[in-house]
Formats: structure tokens, C-alpha cells, sequence
């Protein structure tokens, strides 16, 4: 009788000690864990914040490398851009012998950017081409950057017709409204 409560008290200590173990390890792992779960809460803060700050404000602020540049990249650049800037993309020296950059083609290659208008770069857009300054910041409607999207401009006694300009063989398309609109606000914004 005596032996078997003892027996009991021991496997009772071992089931304790056991349970003890346990609880230490589920708390390590707890604290492992934790860390990642403190992030991922840290990060959808960070994401809600960012959608109230977009919710904020009808006209939500149009940032350069964000959503112009890629407009720009994407329609504008392989004419408009620094002579010889571009050694990975279609331009580089297969361009300039087929391409809209090309040294036969409208943008003129090693001549430098169509129109004298570099857009693969802030600073130098900012510049401007051959017929002065492309961006007034804060004055979109001004802008010969936006003008030229909605229609040809004419300027001085020169007319230039409305850009995207067509690469030779394809049609003329405009750019999609809501990017036309994108460079406007960017403008009115200050073209930072
Ligand atoms: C296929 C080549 C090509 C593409 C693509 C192109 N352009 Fe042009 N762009 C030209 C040429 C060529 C001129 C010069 C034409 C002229 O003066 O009549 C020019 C002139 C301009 C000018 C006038 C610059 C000045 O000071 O005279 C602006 C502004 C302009 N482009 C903006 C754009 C924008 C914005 C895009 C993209 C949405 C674009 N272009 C896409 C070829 C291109």
C-alpha cells in the first residue's frame, strides 16, 4: 500500500517535471515566434496608415519615381533619352540601327534625345528641349509636357504633333487618359 503511493507521488513529480518542461519549451517557441508576429502587426500598421493617408485628400500626391517614371519609361523614353544612355534596353547600338532611337529614326540617337528633350530623368526634364522648358511646376495646363499629350502644339512657328509619337510602322495612340492625368497633377504639384 505504502509502495504503491509512493510510486504514485513519483510518477506524479515525473508527469510535473514533465509538464514544467513543456511549458518552458511552448515558451521559447512562443518567444521565437513572437518577434514575427510583433512585425507582421508592425507592417500592417504601417499598410493601414497608407491607405488612410491615400484615402485622404481627393487629389493624392503623385510621386515622381512611382507613377510618372513609369509612364515615361514605358511610352516616352526609348526616344527621349541621353545618346548612348541605355546599354541594356531595345535602344543601345541595336537601336540606333533599328530603333526609334536610332540614329536613322526620329530620335535621333547619338544625336542626342528627340526634340532635344531628354525624359528619362528628373533633372532633365526639367530642363527641357529645343523649345524651352517642358514642365512650369505648379502650372500643368502651361506645360508643353501635358499639352503635347492631348494634342499637337504649336509653338513659335513650329508645330509638333501630339507625342507619344508613332515608331515607324505602328499607329499613333494616345496615352490612356488617366496617365495624361497623372502628369498634369504631377505638374500642378510642383513636378518635385
Ligand atoms: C518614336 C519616338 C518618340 C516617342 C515614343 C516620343 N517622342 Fe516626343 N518627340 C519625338 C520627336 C521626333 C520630337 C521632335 C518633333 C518635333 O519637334 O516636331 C519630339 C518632341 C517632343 C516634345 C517637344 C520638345 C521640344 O522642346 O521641342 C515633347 C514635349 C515630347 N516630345 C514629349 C513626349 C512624351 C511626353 C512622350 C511619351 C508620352 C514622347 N514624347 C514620346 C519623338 C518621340
Amino acid at each position: 500500500m505504502n509502495r504503491v503511493t509512493t510510486q504514485r507521488v513519483l510518477s506524479y513529480r515525473a508527469l510535473v517535471a514533465f509538464a514544467v518542461a513543456a511549458a518552458m519549451a511552448g515558451a521559447a517557441w512562443a518567444q521565437a515566434t513572437g518577434s514575427g508576429t510583433k512585425d507582421a502587426k508592425a507592417a500592417s500598421k504601417t499598410k493601414a496608415a497608407e491607405s488612410k493617408a491615400d484615402a485622404a485628400g481627393a487629389e493624392k500626391k503623385v510621386l515622381y519615381a512611382r507613377d510618372v517614371q513609369p509612364i515615361l519609361r514605358e511610352s516616352c523614353v526609348q526616344c527621349h533619352r541621353a545618346p548612348g544612355a541605355n546599354q541594356r534596353g531595345p535602344g543601345a547600338r541595336a537601336g540606333a540601327r533599328r530603333g526609334p532611337g536610332g540614329a536613322g529614326g526620329p530620335g535621333g540617337g547619338m544625336r542626342g534625345p528627340a526634340g532635344g528633350l531628354r525624359l528619362d530623368d528628373k533633372v532633365a526634364i526639367l530642363k527641357g528641349g529645343k523649345h524651352g522648358k517642358a514642365v512650369v511646376p505648379g502650372k500643368g495646363e502651361e506645360s508643353l509636357l501635358y499639352k503635347i499629350l492631348k494634342e499637337t502644339v504649336t509653338v513659335g512657328d513650329d508645330e509638333i504633333e501630339q507625342m507619344p509619337k508613332a515608331r515607324p510602322g505602328h499607329e499613333f495612340a494616345a496615352l490612356p487618359e488617366e496617365q495624361v492625368e497623372l502628369i498634369k497633377q504631377w505638374i500642378d504639384q510642383g513636378a518635385k
